[in-house]
């Protein structure tokens, strides 16, 4: 699964903007600062093709890259944002609900989890919300290199993740699949790939 060419396509306000081709699209979602544009970029090795930033709410459309020619990675708004203004809040979430449900060439959503922080109800609650309406996911635990400095309060991303899926297992008959990485280590980059390539070979 080799990447030799992304190019970024398009921003777009809604799902009747986005690109018509019918290539298979993997979308990121997840609160805001998980890391959804740094995976992006390391999934593809390029540093800068999607915006990263320390300030959460930084992507705010629906951004499609296309790779090798073949396929789309879709970098979306992050949920949880408190304190962008309510109702560009809403619309973000209404855009990016409305893309979920109705795009057609959405293969999965990869939903991204800090590891680095106990899980936040709202991501339980975003994971159920995908199961309800049956929208394919993966869950991709983010930001694993990072450990708390404090001697006994901070949990290891391991831990975090073990309580995360813990919490999956009572509400879902069959845990997604999962996948621990690391944007600074590049942890699980090979294995997202190869679970991309498998899941578009269907
Ligand atoms: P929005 O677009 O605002 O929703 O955020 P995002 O999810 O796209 O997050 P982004 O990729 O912009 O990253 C947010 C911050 O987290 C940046 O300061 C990144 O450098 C940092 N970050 C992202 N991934 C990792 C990681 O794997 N490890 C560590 N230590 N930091 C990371
Ligand atoms: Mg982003």
């Amino acid at each position: 699964a080799k990447i030799i060419q992304a190019d970024f396509v398009k921003s777009s306000p809604g799902t009747g903007d986005c690109p018509s081709d019918g290539l298979p699209e993997f979308a990121l979602v997840g609160r805001s600062n998980v890391g959804k544009s740094s995976l992006l970029n390391s999934i593809v090795r390029r540093k800068n093709l999607a915006l990263t930033s320390k300030k959460p709410g930084k992507t705010q459309l629906i951004n499609h890259f296309r790779v090798n020619d073949s396929w789309y990675l879709v970098d979306l708004p992050g949920y949880g944002y408190a304190s962008a203004p309510h109702e560009l809040r809403m619309d973000w979430a209404k855009f990016t609900k409305d893309f979920l449900l109705n795009r057609s060439t959405l293969v999965s959503v990869f939903l991204l989890i800090d590891a680095s922080i106990p899980a936040k109800k709202i991501d339980l609650e975003y994971a159920r919300w995908l199961g309800e309406n049956q929208i394919p996911m993966t869950l991709i635990f983010t930001k694993c290199d990072k450990r708390k400095k404090t001697k006994n309060g901070g949990k290891r991303p391991e831990d975090n993740v073990n309580d995360f899926q813990e919490l999956i297992r009572s509400s879902f008959e069959t845990v997604p699949p999962w996948i621990m990485t690391s944007n600074v280590t590049h942890q699980g980059r090979d294995e997202i790939l190869l679970h991309m390539a498998q899941l578009r070979n269907y």
